[in-house]
């Protein structure tokens, strides 16, 4: 671990990654039974131009898999997630074979069989001799460490596991390890390679289990140590509070009993407290309902559930930190994105606070002695970001918003932790300031979190100090010292935006875009967003009139014509160098945004006012016109976001708010009245 501690600090943005070697043209996946075809789907989908190789000893499995292969894109055609000409390319250039020769290009295979070391041993001793020798080869295992499965071969530099979850050509999260042979290449590829084409690459330890399955197969064990006192189906219910499917739900999905023993069976290298539950073998399926149905569990049942489902869970979540499995950030996410926790562990035990947290982990130390107890206090465990990366690079502090399953937007959670590390960072000499950029290659961010909006619609005052606690962030950048510049990688929308705006410089990759969508919500950009631009780029005034008030979007070149982004780059690599780069040469050099009034041209808007083909609220329109008004004629800076707060207040009551947001809530078109 120390080695992959070395390489991969928790914080590392995998994207800021240059790799040595481009994408891979052809790739082939080994193994077509459960997950080996979806890893194949997910590549082909990422990359459609690719030649995809599924390989299997077994014809029937193969054609099996291309019967999945076309569902998969039928339905995605009919529910409009996916173009019929990008179905077509998918489906395109797939071989299926039993020929191992037909992979010989391949710069990439994968393999998924079976979960035996002998098995897996010769297929990637056949693997070597069929392609090159710089060709990276990874095996799919959820529980065998790499020096087991690749001491046979001749090239383990280029070798390592990469361990997807189920659903894999949907589920983000891939489990890359980092073991002492493969070199930094290979995982700087494979870690850069993931980001790249959508997924979540976690760098893990090389020991049993590796992070996430220790969690979820210990889970799913201790529930069976349960059955004595409660049924599968009462588990099942009061595992609910935590996870959205109960484990036995899942093993009965997964059928997953035989997995559990094996795993377990292994990790009793560590410890006798690991032994499989001895019911597993004789059970086929479990008697459990779907989630969220009803089941009666006495009390006491549930607290003797809830707490051994906790001690267990902590007790491996300390383990994998105390051991430097993976890093925290990573398992608290990585439990959400793979395993369906509602939370993370180091979330709940946040929620239940230390004394609580370890009482329960001494009651789970009385009744089931030999698991891990945690190694260091509360508050270590407790000390992370979770919606964060934080890379430093040359003396300036990177920040990465992770939330790419929400397209990086900005809940509280997410505003308060950027607030932390600007006031960690503000006063440190040696930091020379801040860059902030958005998860993956879509999106900076898709903007504020629209989920959170509904608590304060229809009430003016909350509505406004709502706005005023969002704004925090960008006061504070206000007065900061060091400069902060907006590296935009993607879409950056509504409060994602409003962020970029306060930053003191922006960069942009070519693909990036900018836009207001809150009209379309019945809303208005109440953080700034009918205020900052203005003052800052009053020659853009008439294109924000449309940005603001009809959501027209611009692109990088319009925003770099407007002054509003300093410089494009191609690729992301190449956009944190440039941001970094404008750290260094603003020290000293900020630009405030400036008090006194601002000239703006009249309005001249589409009437009835539209977004596209999408008929917009005329009295959402007339406040956002208003306060745009108010913000420019304001005396004072200050005052001008004032008028901004209020706007947004007022706006949050009427019907074109509460009609926009619960659409979006509810994944429909709004029909504004007015
Ligand atoms: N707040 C909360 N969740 C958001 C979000 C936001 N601002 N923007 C996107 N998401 C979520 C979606 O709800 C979806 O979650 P789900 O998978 O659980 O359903 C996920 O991110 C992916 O977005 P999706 O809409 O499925 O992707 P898409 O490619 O079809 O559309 C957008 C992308 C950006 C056009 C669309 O997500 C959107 O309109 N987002 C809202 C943008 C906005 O109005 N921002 C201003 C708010 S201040």
């Amino acid at each position: 671990m120390e080695h992959m501690k070395k390489l991969y600090p928790s914080g590392c943005n995998p994207l800021f990654i240059k790799p040595s070697r481009p994408l891979p043209k052809e790739v082939a996946v080994v193994g077509a039974g459960t997950i080996g075809p979806d890893i194949g789907y997910y590549i082909k989908s990422a990359l459609p131009s690719i030649t995809l190789y599924l390989v299997d000893v077994v014809e029937e499995a193969l054609k099996n898999a291309e019967k999945r292969y076309e569902e998969y894109a039928s339905k995605a055609v009919q529910k409009r997630k996916m173009k019929e000409e990008k179905a077509k390319e998918i489906l395109r250039n797939i071989v299926y074979t039993v020929d191992y020769s037909r992979i010989k290009n391949c710069d990439l295979v994968i393999e998924a069989a079976t979960e035996t070391i002998p098995l897996k041993q010769k297929i990637f001793e056949t693997l070597e001799g069929v392609v090159a020798a710089n060709a990276i080869i990874t095996s799919n295992t959820s529980s065998i460490p790499a020096d087991r499965i690749f001491n046979t071969i001749k090239h383990p530099e280029r070798a390592t596991i990469t361990h997807f979850f189920a659903p894999a050509w949907r589920s983000l999260p891939v489990e890359v390890i980092s073991w002492e042979k493969a070199n930094r290449d290979t995982l700087d590829f494979l870690f850069w390679f993931f980001a790249q084409t959508g997924k979540v690459p976690i760098m893990t330890d090389n020991v049993l289990c590796f992070m996430l399955d220790r969690i979820f197969d210990n889970w799913c064990n201790e529930a069976a140590y349960l059955l004595p006192y409660a049924r599968a189906a009462q588990i099942d219910k009061a595992a609910e509070e935590f996870v959205f499917t109960g484990p036995f739900y899942v093993l009965n999905m997964a059928n997953g009993n035989p997995i559990i023993t094996e795993t377990n069976t292994l990790q009793m290298e560590e410890g006798a407290c690991y032994k499989p539950a001895p019911i597993f073998p004789s059970v086929d399926r479990w008697l459990t309902p779907r989630p969220g149905s009803k089941v009666e569990v006495p009390d006491d049942i549930k607290k003797l559930i809830r707490e051994r489902m906790l001690g267990i869970l902590f007790s491996q979540s300390f383990d994998i930190i105390d051991r430097g499995i993976g890093a925290k950030g990573d398992l608290n996410y990585g439990c959400q994105i793979a395993l369906g926790f509602r939370k993370g562990p180091l979330d709940i035990m946040r929620d239940l606070g230390e004394a609580e947290v370890m009482g329960i982990v001494k009651r789970f130390d009385g009744d089931r002695p030999g698991f891990p107890l945690p190694k260091s206090s509360y508050d270590f465990y407790q000390d992370f970001k979770r919606f964060l990366l934080v890379d430093e690079i040359d003396g300036v502090i990177v920040i990465t918003l992770r939330r790419p399953e929400a397209l990086n937007a900005i809940s509280d959670e997410i505003n308060n932790e950027i607030l932390s590390v600007l006031k960690e960072n503000a006063d440190k000499p040696d930091v020379k300031g801040f860059v902030i950029t958005g998860y993956g290659n879509r999106a900076f961010s898709a903007g504020a979190d629209i989920g959170k909006f509904p608590q304060t619609l229809g009430n003016f005052s909350a509505a406004a100090q709502y706005a005023k606690d969002c704004a925090e962030v960008q006061l504070f950048m206000d007065r900061m010292q060091k400069p902060m510049i907006a590296a935009i990688n993607g879409m950056a929308l509504g409060g994602g935006f409003e962020i970029a705006l306060r930053c003191h410089g922006m960069v942009a990759t070519k693909n990036a875009f900018f836009q207001f969508p809150e009209i379309t919500l019945g809303i208005l950009p109440g953080i700034g967003g009918c205020i900052v631009p203005y003052r800052k780029w009053p020659q853009g005034a008439k294109l924000f009139h449309e940005m603001i008030c009809v959501a027209r979007p611009i692109n990088a070149k319009e925003a770099l014509e407007i002054g509003m982004v300093s410089k494009l780059v191609d690729d992301i690599p190449e956009l944190i160098k440039t941001a970094v780069e404008e750290v260094k040469n603003l020290q000293g050099k900020i630009r405030r945004i400036p008090d006194g009034k601002v000239e703006i041209p009249e309005f001249t808007l589409p009437d009835p006012p539209v977004a596209g083909k999408q008929a917009l609220s005329k009295e959402a329109v007339s406040i956002i016109i208003k306060t745009i008004r108010a913000g420019a004629g304001a005396a004072t800076f200050a005052e001008a976001l004032e008028a901004g707060y209020i706007g947004s207040a007022e706006i949050a009551c009427t019907e074109a708010a509460k009609e926009g947001i619960s659409a979006f809530l509810e994944k429909r078109k709004p029909q504004f009245k007015d």
